[in-house]
């Protein structure tokens, strides 16, 4: 159930509140898994998006006993506009050494796959041990793109989405669920 100031902007939900625990915890139990061997994984939050899946994914790993350090980089590659520019810029770095790390980026969506593609590049060339990517949600172009994804909670249809993180011009993060804005609202000059 939803209900708020937002509702009449949203054209219809792609994921639940529930659906978004439901997935957040499958891909959380693989990680615990997979990397049952290593010592502490660095988890890096790709700000501002990815906030609240971080959060989620990070106490869902807490809960299944799996010791992390958690990390925030920013990286803009969106602006104001409704699709990526293509151009990847580093709003704050880590603050500490990835080197011998095994590390664990956390991103909301990946849509071109430039962000993604540009940090991992990035992580590998600190000397990190090994980068992987989790994402709540994946859009068509990302499923293309090469390398391809480990961890991937939802694909979706590449449409413009709000919510549980993602904004439209700084608006909607605060939606606990991911709905389709509708294209009226990005189409009119932003207030
Ligand atoms: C979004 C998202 C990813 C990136 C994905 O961030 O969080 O980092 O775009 O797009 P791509 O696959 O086409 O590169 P955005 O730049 O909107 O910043 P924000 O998270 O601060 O809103």
């Amino acid at each position: 159930m939803h209900a708020g100031w937002y509702e009449a902007d949203i054209e219809r939900v792609i994921a639940t509140e529930e659906q978004i625990r439901q997935q957040t915890a499958k891909l959380a139990a693989r990680v615990a898994a997979d990397y049952k061997d290593v010592d502490r994984l660095l988890l890096i939050c790709v700000l501002k998006g990815a906030i609240m899946f971080a959060a989620d994914f990070t106490r869902e790993l807490g809960r299944l006993g799996v010791p992390v350090e958690l990390e925030f980089m920013a990286a803009s590659s969106y602006g104001q506009g409704t699709s990526s520019s293509g151009v990847v810029r580093v709003l704050k770095d880590i603050d500490r050494e990835v080197v011998g790390r095994h590390v664990l980026v956390l991103e909301d969506i990946v849509d071109t796959g430039l962000t993604l593609s540009w940090l991992v590049k990035y992580l590998t060339s600190q000397g990190a041990a090994s980068v992987e990517v989790v994402t709540m949600f994946r859009k068509p172009a990302a499923v293309r793109s090469a390398p391809p994804l480990k961890y991937v909670g939802f694909d979706i249809p590449s449409e413009f989405v709000v919510g549980y993180g993602l904004d439209y011009a700084e608006r909607y993060r605060e939606i606990p669920f991911v709905g389709v804005l509708k294209p009226e609202i990005y189409s009119r000059p932003a207030t």
